[in-house]
Order: C-alpha cells, then sequence, then structure tokens
C-alpha cells in the first residue's frame, strides 16, 4: 500500500510548457501545458514550467493556478537553446523548490518542408539547436542537480527510491521518417537515442531516464498553420486509429514514466501514435 498521498511528492520541471494557444483560448494546448496540467492534477505540488513564449507561458501558469490554487508555481521565460538559460533555469528551481525530481523537456519546433539539398545550415542548425541540443542541455542541467539529491521514497515500500526521473519528447518521426523533413526526424532520433545512452550511465545513480514518442497530436503546433494541418493529414489517415491523439494522452504517458510504478522502465522510447509506427 502507498505511504504517500501522491504519486508525485517531489518537484516536477517542464520545458516547452507554454503552448496554450492564444488563439483558441485553450481548445487546443501543447503537449508541454498539457503535462504541467497533468501533474498538477495528480497532486504534485510544486511545479516549475519554461518556454521561450513569454505570453503562452503566462497563460498556462494562469491555467494551472486557477485549477489548482494549492500547487506552488515556478515560471520564468527563456531559450532551452541557451546553454546559460537552460542551467540559470534549473539553479533557479533548485533555489525555489530545493530539488527536481521530475523533468519533462518538451520545448521543439518543426523545420521548414525541404529535402536535405535545399535546406540551408541556419535551418539544420535552428532545428537542431532547440529540438536536440536544447534537449541535451536541459537535461544535462536536471542530470547535474538529481545526481546530488537524496532519493525519494517509492509510492510502493518494496520498490527502491527515485533519485530523479527525465522523459524527453521525441516523435515517431525518430523511428520512422516522413518526406521534407530531414532535420526535424534526425533530431528526434537523435533524442531517442540520447534518452538510451543517458539511462545507461545514471541507473546506478537511481535516476531513469526515458523518451515519449507522440504521434500526429492535436497541439498549436500542428493546428497553427494550415499548410501544417494538410501535411499531416495523410499520417492521419495511415495510423490505424484514424485520428489526431489529444495532448493529456501524450501527457498520461509522460506521468506513467516519471512515477515509481514505471520503476523498471529505463531507456525505453514509449510511442504514443494510435498504431501508426506499426503499419
Ligand atoms: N504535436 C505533434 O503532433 C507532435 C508529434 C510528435 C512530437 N511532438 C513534439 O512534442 C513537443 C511539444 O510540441 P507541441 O506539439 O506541444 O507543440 P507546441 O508548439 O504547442 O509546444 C512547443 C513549445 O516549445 C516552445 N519552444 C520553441 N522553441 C523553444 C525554445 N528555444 N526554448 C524553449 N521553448 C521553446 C514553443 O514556444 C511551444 O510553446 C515538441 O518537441 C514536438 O516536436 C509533437
Amino acid at each position: 500500500m502507498s505511504l504517500l498521498n501522491s504519486l508525485f511528492p517531489g518537484v516536477a520541471v517542464v520545458t516547452g510548457a507554454g503552448g496554450t494557444d492564444p488563439l483558441t483560448q485553450e481548445s487546443s494546448v501543447g503537449i508541454g501545458a498539457a503535462v504541467a496540467r497533468a501533474f498538477a492534477a495528480a497532486g504534485c505540488e510544486k511545479i516549475a514550467i519554461t518556454d521561450v513564449n513569454p505570453s503562452t507561458l503566462e497563460q498556462t501558469r494562469q491555467s494551472v493556478a486557477a485549477d489548482h490554487p494549492k500547487v506552488q508555481l515556478f515560471s520564468h521565460a527563456g531559450s532551452v537553446a541557451e546553454d546559460r538559460f537552460a542551467q540559470s533555469f534549473i539553479d533557479q528551481v533548485v533555489k525555489k523548490f530545493g530539488r527536481v525530481d521530475y523533468a519533462v523537456n518538451c520545448a521543439g519546433v518543426l523545420g521548414l518542408p525541404m529535402r536535405s539539398a535545399e535546406t540551408s545550415l541556419e535551418e539544420f542548425d535552428r532545428v537542431n539547436n532547440i529540438n536536440y541540443r536544447g534537449c541535451w542541455l536541459s537535461s544535462r542541467a536536471q542530470l547535474k542537480q538529481m545526481v546530488s539529491q537524496k532519493p525519494l521514497p517509492s509510492h510502493d515500500p518494496n520498490r527502491p527510491p527515485q533519485r530523479g526521473a527525465v522523459v524527453n519528447i521525441a516523435s515517431q518521426l525518430g523511428i520512422v521518417s516522413r518526406p521534407n523533413a530531414p532535420a526535424y526526424c534526425a533530431s528526434k532520433s537523435a533524442i531517442i537515442g540520447l534518452s538510451r545512452a543517458d539511462a545507461i550511465d545514471y541507473s546506478a545513480d537511481g535516476i531513469r531516464v526515458n523518451c515519449v514518442c507522440p504521434g500526429v497530436i492535436e497541439t498549436p503546433l500542428v493546428m497553427e498553420k494550415k499548410e501544417v494541418r494538410e501535411a499531416i493529414t495523410p499520417a492521419v489517415e495511415i495510423a490505424p486509429m484514424k485520428r489526431m491523439g489529444k495532448p493529456e494522452e501524450v501527457a498520461d504517458a509522460v506521468l506513467f514514466l516519471c512515477s515509481t510504478q514505471a520503476s523498471f522502465v529505463q531507456g525505453h522510447a514509449m510511442v504514443v501514435d494510435g498504431g501508426y509506427i506499426t503499419v
């Protein structure tokens, strides 16, 4: 039986948490915003969120605060592609909350639709600097903190305590590719490789590192632009479930991987795609 009131007694950190669509007033939220909301709904009382977009980040903060007034929220805008910001954000979270237990790296961008020969170096670097390098910079700062802290007990006294859990958001396009997206697909494959490598290196520290590979999810990233909506339609038709996923469906997978219920899940790439990669 659980000795804890919540599966999440520790501190959650979410990057890319500003995906609250200003046009649709939250009818479409990003995966990071959905993860922040899911942590609050699951009883996590210390949540830190960041995003490069200060106004949508503030919308996420207000939405979580309105629904969960007991939650202590720390919110600070900046770019995960900047080494100094990625580290200073975690330093500020530790100053405020004392530790980092569940780190979810959602910040990401799509690339321009082009084959490699037409892709500029600037475009390749833009996508990789945010998606892959930004994920590494964020998780490096998170792991540095996690190794230095005492573990928290598991929800199940028969299982080992947990010093921390990192969940990186990759994509189904890190496993299979699609036309005209070389930089994006490669950036997401790199996140899967990074998560596996960190899982190996941090197992002995009681830290788990996994990633989630979403399929087509109804978020501002895909809903805001007509050309993106049109480009993803074939992928929705190919997937056996023939619909877009909800950000909340991805958030549920993320929370499972962060929790001590996933105590023996390590270096895994969990696909949440309505069956897309199976066909
Ligand atoms: N929506 C999908 O279909 C889908 C599918 C697979 C993977 N993903 C991945 O899920 C993650 C979340 O995407 P989403 O669909 O929720 O989109 P989203 O646009 O709603 O969320 C991404 C967030 O990242 C933020 N961001 C962009 N650059 C940043 C930077 N330099 N520093 C900090 N934050 C930055 C954006 O402002 C945005 O709020 C991304 O990594 C994306 O690649 C999305």
